[in-house]
C-alpha cells in the first residue's frame, strides 16, 4: 500500500482544506496517508514520518511569490534525505507565477526529489485596509471556488498516481514573473515584520491572539498586548480576532470591504 505523508503550513485555512482533499483522494486510490501541520510537530519528528513513507508532500500558501517562513525554517531543519519522491503544492488567491517551484527550490538541496508540483487557487486572505487592494467575502464565490480546487486536487492525485509529471510553473518564463514579486517581497519582508499592533478600545484582552499565533510573535506583559518582531504575516490574528482589534500598520480593518476571511468553510478555527 502506498504510503503517503503531507506536511503543510496553513494561516487561515486554506491550504489546510486542499490538504484534506489531498488526503481523500489519495484514500481513494487506496493509500495511507498522513497530514501533519508543521506546527505540531517538530522536525526531527517530521524526518522518522519521511523515512517511513513513499511519498511526501508540502503544501503551504504562497506569499508574494515566497514561502512562508515557517516552511522555510522547517525545510531548513529536517535531515537530509536520499531522493525520496516529493510532490509540492502552494495554494494562492490569484496568481504566483513559480509558487510551486519556490518550494522545490527549498526542498532539492535536502535531497527531496521534486516530480510533482502545482498551485491550487482559493479564495483571497488579504482583507487589509490598503487602498485598491481587492477583497470580497462572497460564501457563492467561495463556494464555486472550493468546487474547482476540489476538481483540480482529484486531477493532481490522479496524475501522481499514474506516475504522470506535473510540474506547474517550473519554466523559467514563470521563474522570471514569479521573481517580479519574489524580489521586492523579500526586500521588504524585515520590514513587514513589526507591522501588527493592537487597538488598545476594541481588545477585550481575550487573548485569541497569542493563542492563534504559529510563531508566538504575540505575548502579554501587564495586561497589555506586545510583538516581538517575527510575524510571518499569515494574518490569523487580524483575520480572526473576534472583535478587529488586530491593526496592521497602524490601521484598523475596514468592515466596508467585508468581514475577514476566515476559512474557507463555516466555523473553521485554526487550532
Ligand atoms: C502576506 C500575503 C501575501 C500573499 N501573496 C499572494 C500572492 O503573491 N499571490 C496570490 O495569488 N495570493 C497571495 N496571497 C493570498 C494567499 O496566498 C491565499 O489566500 C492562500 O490560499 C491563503 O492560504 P491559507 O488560508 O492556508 O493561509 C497572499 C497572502 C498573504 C497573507
Amino acid at each position: 500500500m502506498l504510503k503517503v505523508v503531507i506536511f503543510y503550513f496553513s494561516g487561515t485555512g486554506n491550504t489546510w482544506w486542499v490538504s484534506q482533499q489531498l488526503a481523500q483522494a489519495f484514500r481513494a486510490k487506496k493509500a495511507e496517508v498522513s497530514v501533519i501541520s508543521i506546527e505540531r510537530v517538530t522536525p526531527n519528528e517530521a524526518d522518522l514520518q519521511i523515512v517511513d513513507a513513499d511519498l511526501i508532500g508540502f503544501g503551504y500558501p504562497i506569499y508574494g511569490s515566497d514561502l512562508p517562513q515557517i516552511m522555510k525554517d522547517f525545510i531548513g531543519h529536517l535531515s537530509k534525505v536520499q531522493a525520496q519522491p516529493t510532490f509540492v503544492y502552494c495554494t494562492q488567491w490569484l496568481w504566483s507565477g513559480d509558487g510551486a517551484r519556490v518550494g522545490a527550490s527549498f526542498l532539492e538541496p535536502q535531497g527531496f526529489k521534486i516530480k510533482w508540483g502545482t498551485h491550487f487557487l482559493m479564495p483571497n486572505n488579504v482583507c487589509l485596509p490598503i487602498p485598491l487592494l481587492p477583497f470580497t467575502n462572497d460564501k457563492e464565490r467561495m463556494q464555486g471556488q472550493l468546487r474547482r480546487a476540489s476538481r483540480r486536487v482529484n486531477q493532481f492525485v490522479n496524475a501522481m498516481i499514474r506516475g504522470k509529471q506535473v510540474r506547474k510553473g517550473f519554466n523559467y518564463f514563470a521563474q522570471i514573473l514569479g521573481a517580479f514579486q519574489r524580489v521586492p517581497f523579500r526586500k521588504g519582508f524585515a520590514a513587514m515584520r513589526d507591522s501588527i499592533s493592537f487597538d488598545d478600545i476594541r481588545c477585550t484582552r481575550c487573548k485569541l491572539c497569542v493563542q492563534y499565533c504559529p510563531v508566538s510573535n504575540i505575548e502579554v506583559e501587564d495586561g497589555t498586548l506586545l510583538t516581538k518582531g517575527n510575524c510571518i504575516l499569515c494574518l490569523r490574528c487580524y483575520n480572526f480576532c473576534p472583535v478587529s482589534a488586530v491593526t496592521f500598520q497602524g490601521k484598523k480593518h475596514n468592515h466596508k470591504k467585508g468581514e475577514p476571511f476566515r476559512g474557507p468553510v463555516e466555523g473553521f478555527r485554526p487550532n
